[in-house]
């Protein structure tokens, strides 16, 4: 079985807000792909989920360093950017912490590298809905978090700027 949960974000504010309900939730050895072209959302997801773990240094956008890691919350943070990796190999240089079992692992443009995730990575889409700030997201899970999803789509519909649009179990 797997979830898929598809919602709306107005603006950057409800995007991370949306991340911080994911991020409250989120367990050690938890691998997040974040897919979307750029300028979609990515790197403000990340600063929401962030928030949801309990960090509190700043989050920016690891597209240069290609990893940043941020200790301080409730599990630590590993936040990659594989858009500029030009080998799917190269995911396992970056360092012993990324996908590993002690640390929540965030990749932006994870869809990239889908074959070496874990099956149990959650996927998050988010792409422009016209030319201003609404976004589609939706959330793609298998395992256990068929069981953890639900929650969060009862927690969003009570922030502002945050609907959810569609929300099923698949098998
Ligand atoms: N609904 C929204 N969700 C997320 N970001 C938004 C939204 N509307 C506007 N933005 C803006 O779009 C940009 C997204 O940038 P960023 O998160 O760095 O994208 P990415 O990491 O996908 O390249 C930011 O400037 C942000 O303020
Ligand atoms: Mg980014």
């Amino acid at each position: 079985m797997a979830v898929n949960l598809s919602l709306t974000s107005d603006g950057p504010g409800a995007t991370q807000a949306l991340g911080a309900v994911i991020g409250q939730t989120l367990l050690s050895g938890d691998v997040i792909a974040l897919s979307g072209e750029l300028g979609a959302g990515k790197t403000c997801l990340v600063k929401g989920l962030a928030t949801g773990l309990g960090i509190d240094t700043p989050i920016t956008s690891p597209t240069f360093v290609l990893l940043r890691n941020h200790d301080g919350g409730r599990v630590p943070l590993v936040h990659v950017d594989v858009y500029r990796l030009d080998r799917l190999s190269e995911i396992e240089g970056l360092g012993d912490d990324v996908l590993s079992a002690h640390v929540v692992t965030v990749i932006e443009w994870g869809d990239t590298v889908d074959a070496v995730l874990p099956a149990n990575r959650l996927l998050i889409e988010i792409d422009h809905l016209g030319d201003g700030d609404a976004r589609a997201i939706t959330i793609h899970g298998a395992g256990d978090w068929e069981a953890r999803a639900p929650g969060w789509s009862a927690s969003v519909t009570s922030l502002p700027g945050l609907a959810v649009a569609i929300s099923s179990a698949e098998s």
